[in-house]
Parts: C-alpha cells; structure tokens; sequence
C-alpha cells in the first residue's frame, strides 16, 4: 500500500465537507484523504490536490479521481497554493476547507533509493521533489559545522549535535557523503539513548533541510489562510513538535510566533477561531494498527 491516511475520519469530520464545496488536500501522497473528500462531494463539488512528488501522480490518475470531473492534481509543492489556485481560477476567499497531512509517505520512506530511510543502504537523496534542489549528501557535503550542528539540534533534536557535526566534517577531510550506510557508519558510535530513535532523529533532521519543510509550511499557512473563505477550516495533521508549534501559534494567532497582535483600537487580530484547543490525536487502537500513526496531531482553525 501508497500509505495508510492518518486520522481519516477526524480529518473529513474536521473538514466539514459540503457537497457543492471546494476543497484543498495539500498532501495528496497516495490519495487516501483525498477519496473521503471525494466521497462527500456531489457533482459541482471541486477538489484540488497537491503534492510535489511525481511518484504521486500516477495515484491522481486511478479511481475514483480519474472519474469526477472536479478533482483536479496539482503536481506543485504547497508552497505555491495561492499562485496555483490563482493559475487554476480559484479566487482567495473561495475554498471551504484545506487539509494538510505533512511529512513524508510510507511509500517516499519505504523505498529504498530515496535515502529517506537509515534501514536501507542507498543514495542519500531525501528530495520529496526528485527535480529539484540539493539532497541530503550535497548538505553533509558542504555545510558549515555551524550549519550542520543547528540542522541536527533544531530540526532533529539531536542532544549532540555539535559532535555529530564536527565527525561530518572530519569524514569530509577523507571522503565524500554519497550514500546513507556513510551516515549510518558515522553515526553508530555517536548514537546517544536507542540506536532507532538516534538515527530516526539524524535522518529526520537532515529531510526537515533538504526540503526546506518549515519554510514551505509558513508559506502554506499563509495562502491558505489567504485563500479560505470566512468560516473555511484548515486542518492541519503535524508529526514533529517544531510543526506542531508553528501551525498552533499561526490558528492561535495568525503568526508563527503565537505573538498576540493588535489593531489601532486595541483589537486582538486573529485570523481564525481555534477549534481545538487541545490536539486530536489517534486512539489507540489506530497507532496499534499503524504505528507511524503515534506522533501525529491534528489542529483545527476556522477562518473569520
Ligand atoms: C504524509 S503523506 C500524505 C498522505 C496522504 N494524506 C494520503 O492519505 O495518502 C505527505 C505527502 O505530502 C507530500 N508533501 C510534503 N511536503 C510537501 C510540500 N511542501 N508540497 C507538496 N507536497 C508535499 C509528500 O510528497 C507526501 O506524498
């Protein structure tokens, strides 16, 4: 299987869904949140969905969204919404809803030659756009240690972080990263707690930079709350507490940084209502059936 949806009934519960409506799933992988869009719309229902991966594409193309005439692909990374919407006909101020599942898909990690994951000896690549920009070896390759520690301290939280860079810098002096065995070896007598978690946290940190994932995410906050119409959700499913806390302080606040802004008057401007004060998370029972389900939480904000 593409990937098993997360939090597939909260999210469509989240959404919302009218029939006539129009909808965005930013993430559309392999099209799992997308089909329970899709089941819930009508005839005059649209429904766009984004995703830069390629390997999505074929996905898009098999039912049911090659039989509904409203269900559009956009084969974009979410950070373009407004401008794709825009190119698509869609006017900000239109769309009822948008659903953004991030990270990667089971599919992107359990392929072997992405060098998304330490389980498999291959090219350190990690780009979710396979077209575009610089892989995981090229940032090993030539960051500063400097770089290097604030890639493994703030997107992985990595505990030594410095001293996993300066080793970086010290394989460089000899050789040159190309595969993920190279970073696996280097990382084995640096691992601090359980060997899984370290290498889950390298790896995730690296990705995080390879795809400039929390600067696509603020670009996305911002032309979804741009594009969404006054009582439009924006659903949003995080995996890592650096996420989880910008799309809480942006549903809080309209910002990244949860700071609280005023108008002239002394009114609090916050583009949306927060629907869940607390996360929804997934039961028990669904992290038991899926595993990669457990660090994942949902966040909703609908727009004034
Ligand atoms: C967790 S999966 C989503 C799975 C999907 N909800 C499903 O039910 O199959 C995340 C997907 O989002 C895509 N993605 C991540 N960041 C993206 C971005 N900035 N722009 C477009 N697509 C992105 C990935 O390529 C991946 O296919």
């Amino acid at each position: 299987m593409y990937h098993a949806p997360v939090l597939l009934q909260e999210s469509l519960e989240a959404l919302h869904i009218h029939p006539d409506g129009v909808y965005v799933d930013a993430t559309f992988g392999g099209g799992g949140h997308a089909a329970g869009i899709l089941q819930q719309l009508g005839d005059n229902g649209h429904l766009y969905g984004f995703d830069q991966d390629e390997d999505a594409l074929e996905n898009a193309g098999r039912p049911p969204f090659d039989s509904h005439q409203g269900f559009h692909f956009i084969p974009s990374n979410f950070r373009y919404l407004k401008r794709q919407m825009r190119v698509s006909g869609v006017r900000p101020g239109s769309v009822d809803g948008i659903l953004a599942d991030l990270g990667v898909s089971s599919h992107q990690l359990d392929t072997p030659e992405r060098g998304f994951s330490y389980r498999f000896d291959a090219l350190l690549d990690m780009r979710m756009n396979k077209k575009d920009g610089q892989t995981a070896a090229d940032i090993l390759n030539a960051f500063t240690p400097d770089e290097l520690q604030q890639v493994f301290g703030r997107y992985g939280e990595v505990r030594n972080a410095r001293t996993l860079a300066n080793a970086c810098v010290q394989f460089r002096d000899k050789s040159r990263f190309r595969t993920t065995g190279d970073l696996v070896s280097l990382c084995e007598p640096l691992v601090i707690g359980e060997r899984w978690r370290y290498l889950s946290q390298v790896f995730q940190a690296l990705r995080i930079a390879v795809n400039d994932e929390m600067g696509a995410l603020l670009a996305f906050l911002e032309g979804a709350t741009e594009m969404l119409k006054s009582g439009g959700r924006l659903v949003v499913i995080t995996y890592h507490s650096l996420e989880d806390r910008m799309v809480k302080n942006w549903i809080k606040t309209g910002n990244p940084d949860g700071i609280m802004k005023q108008d002239f008057y002394g009114n609090i401007e916050r583009p949306f209502e927060v629907i869940t004060k607390k996360p929804i998370e997934p039961t028990a029972a669904e992290i038991n059936e899926n595993p990669r389900a457990r660090s994942a939480k949902l966040r909703i904000g609908e727009k004034k």
